[in-house]
Order: structure tokens, then sequence, then C-alpha cells
């Protein structure tokens, strides 16, 4: 069994070193004319994940999802000594939904489930009235159940047109996919032993922040005890939902910080989470966590409130807090923060602790 795996294994080897690969087909069209579902394409050669997320595209992003592209061996290897792809070419392009924006080593976007699978196949001979020869298909099931077996090819209009006048090399969009942009044509050289690298990577982001600006994106599609967007959360201060956490302070007492004026009287809401770590006398507190800080006149009018809620498991220098403050309970564009890592913020209760200037037990 073994030798007739090697036999076999030899066989392929020297079919390569003829150049045979030209006639390797990695996709098969059945009788109706249809692209099967090719197999194993996670053994091919994976090219780069492309993602454009709603979050920055106003919610309509065309394909919302993270995009694993795939290539066939043999088309790579073509694309290396040629600079350009063969009759056969096929490139899979699998979705992958956005999951989660967080994870310990900072926000950003990382892969959830799998919700489906596309491809494009270069073909004279199955596609010879498509401009360019290349044809798109989709196995994507639009209930969310397993992929198709098979796929119809798309009207060119529909995926073609745009491929065509936008991507760098011949259809494909090599300008997004450093791993094929590095490859093409060098000839026997391997691209991914070469010795340079882009040092950008190293060098620190220069945008300059706001002290009164979130630094940080807020993580979405948490469950807190409060909303967090910027009319849900003023509406629920004004409807004074907070009242209802049990531990709050007594009374309003003069402030010990200048939020407004120096004296002036606040008051303290605190929900069950960070009054459970409070208690515990902890120096990290538990994601989640809700401070709501009363402020009011010298007339004791209410004239706004604080809002402090910890959206991640660290406090990161205050790029783990959500920071909060309206200065008029009636306007909620009277804002003087909203968003994580609010360095104005940060720098007064950077002493807290875990940021916590109040003291505890709430008086
Ligand atoms: C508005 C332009 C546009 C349209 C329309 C479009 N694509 Fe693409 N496609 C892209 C871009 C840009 C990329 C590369 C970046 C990415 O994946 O987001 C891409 C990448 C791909 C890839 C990976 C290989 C490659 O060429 O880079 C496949 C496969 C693919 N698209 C299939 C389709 C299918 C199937 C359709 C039609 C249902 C379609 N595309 C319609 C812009 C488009
Ligand atoms: C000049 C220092 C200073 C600045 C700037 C500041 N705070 Fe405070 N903050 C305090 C102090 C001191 C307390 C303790 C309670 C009190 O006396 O007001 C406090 C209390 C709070 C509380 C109640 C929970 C706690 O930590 O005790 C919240 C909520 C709050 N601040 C939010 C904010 C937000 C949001 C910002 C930025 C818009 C901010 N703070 C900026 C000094 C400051």
């Amino acid at each position: 069994m073994y030798l007739l795996l090697m036999l076999v294994l030899l066989f392929v080897a020297c079919k390569n070193d003829k150049e045979e690969y030209k006639d390797v087909a990695y996709f098969a069209m059945d009788a109706n004319g249809e692209l099967e579902r090719p197999m194993n394409y996670r053994t091919w050669i994976y090219v780069g994940t492309p993602v454009t997320p709603n979050d920055m595209n106003d919610g309509k992003a065309a394909f919302p999802e993270l995009h694993n592209v795939y290539i066939d061996p043999m088309s790579y290897e073509h694309w290396k000594k040629t600079g350009t792809w063969r009759e056969g070419t096929i490139l899979i392009k699998e979705l992958v939904s956005v999951g989660s924006k967080a994870a310990v080593s900072g926000n950003g976007y990382f892969m959830g489930e799998f919700i489906g699978l596309e491809a494009t196949v270069k073909s004279k001979k199955h596609f010879p009235n498509e401009p360019g020869n290349w044809a798109y298909f989709s196995f994507t099931n639009p209930e969310g159940g397993t992929l198709s077996a098979t796929g119809k090819a798309f009207k060119t209009k529909q995926c073609n047109g745009c491929h065509n006048a936008s991507a760098a090399d011949d259809f494909v969009f090599t300008q997004y996919y450093p791993v094929l942009s590095s490859a093409k044509g060098v000839g026997d050289v391997t691209p991914e032993n070469a010795a340079k690298r882009v040092a950008s990577q190293t060098k620190k982001e220069t945008k300059k922040v706001g002290k009164w600006e979130a630094s940080v994106p807020t993580p979405e599609g948490l469950t807190l005890d409060i909303p967090l967007s910027k009319q849900q959360l003023f509406d629920y201060l004004a409807s004074g939902k907070y009242k209802a956490f049990k531990n709050k302070e007594k009374e309003a007492h003069p402030s010990l910080g200048p939020h407004q004026k120096l004296g002036l009287p606040v008051r303290v809401f605190i929900n069950d989470i960070i009054a459970e770590s409070l208690e515990k006398g902890n120096d990290e507190h538990p994601l989640g966590s809700v401070i709501v800080k009363e402020m009011f006149n010298a007339d004791n009018t209410l004239s706004g409130w604080a809002v402090m809620v910890k959206t991640h498991d660290k406090a990161d220098n205050g790029n783990g807090w959500f920071w909060y403050e309206v200065t008029d309970p009636k306007d909620a564009n009277k804002l003087a923060a909203i968003g994580n890592g609010v360095e104005g913020c940060v720098s007064c209760h950077a002493i807290g602790n875990d940021m916590v200037r109040t003291s505890y037990p709430l008086k």
C-alpha cells in the first residue's frame, strides 16, 4: 500500500517536471454546464483574506465578510513562472462572517463562522464568450445550510464586469494579495523566502487623536446593563433607569473633581457587577461594570451625567473603558466625550483603582 503511494507520488513528480501540469484541472463541469464544488481547496495555496466590514461602509458593505482566497497549486506555479493565468486557473473565495471585534491582542476583525463559498475559473474551452474567459460561481446556500454540490455561472455583468474593470492582473485582484503579487513571473525564485520585509508594521501609528475624542473603537454586540450608542444611552439616562441599581450613594455630595465646577453636587450609581468587584477589593473590575454619575447645578437641578462602562477584561490604560459625559440633561448633543480611551478622562482617572475615583463603600 505504502509502496503504491510512493509510486504514485513519484509519477506525479515526474509529470510536474515535464511541465505537463498545463493539463491538470482542479475543477470539473457537470453535464448541465455547472461547476462542481471543489473539495479540499484548503490544501491549495492560501492567497489572503481581504475584509470590507459593514462598520467601515455605513453598514452597507457589498461583501461584509472576510474573504479567504485560495488558488489551485498548478496555477500558482504557472503564475510564478510566467506571470499569467493558465487555462484552467481556479480561485476560491471562502466567505467568513466577522465574529468578535476584540481580542486580548486588541480591537480588530476576527473570523466568526463560515457563511459561503464562491469561485472563479478561467477557461477558453468552457467559457469562450466570457470576457477574459473568466466565469464566476457561488455554492452558497442562501438559507444558511450546507453548500450546494454544483454552481451555475453568474451573468457576465453580475461579477465579471467589476473584476474586468478594477482587478490588477487579468481579472484577479492581485493588488490585495501580496502572496500573488510577489510571485508574479519570478521564475524559479521562491518569493516566500525572500529576505526583504517591509518595516512599516513596526512603525507607530501617528494619527493624532484629540484629548476628548475616543482613541480606540468601542466594541459592538456586547450585552451590558446599559446601551452605549449616543442616542440610546442618552434616552436610557433621561429615563432614570439606572436608579434601579441597588448600589448608590445615599444622596448628592460635593464633587472632588472639577467635572463641572469643583464642589458642585454629584451622586454615583453602580451596577451589581462592579459593586461585587469593589466589595472584593479587586484591582481590575470585570467587563460589564457600569457607573453612572449624576451631576447637579448649585441649585440642585440636574446638569448632566458622566458614565463609565468597562467594555474589556483589562483597563488597558483607559482603552478598556467606555467614557461618556453629557452636560445638558435635555440635549443629547451636548457631549463632553463619548467612546473608549478618552485621554482627557483617563488622565484624571488613572490614579483611581482601575480608573474608579469614588471611594467604596458608597456613602
Ligand atoms: C463591485 C466589484 C465586484 C463585484 C461586482 C464582484 N467582485 Fe469579486 N472581488 C472584488 C474585489 C475588490 C475582490 C478582492 C478583494 C476582496 O475579496 O474583497 C474580489 C475577489 C473575488 C474573488 C477572489 C479572486 C479574485 O479575483 O481576486 C472571487 C472568487 C470573487 N471575487 C467572486 C465574485 C463573484 C462570484 C461575484 C458575483 C456574484 C463577484 N466576485 C462580484 C470585487 C467585486
Ligand atoms: C479633573 C479630573 C477629572 C476629569 C478630567 C474627569 N474626572 Fe471623572 N471623576 C473625577 C473624580 C475626582 C471623581 C470622584 C467623584 C467626584 O467627586 O466627582 C470622578 C468620578 C467620575 C465617575 C464616577 C465613578 C468614579 O470613577 O468615581 C464617572 C462615571 C466619571 N468620573 C466619568 C468621567 C468621564 C466620562 C470623564 C471624561 C469626560 C471624566 N470623568 C473626567 C475626576 C475627573
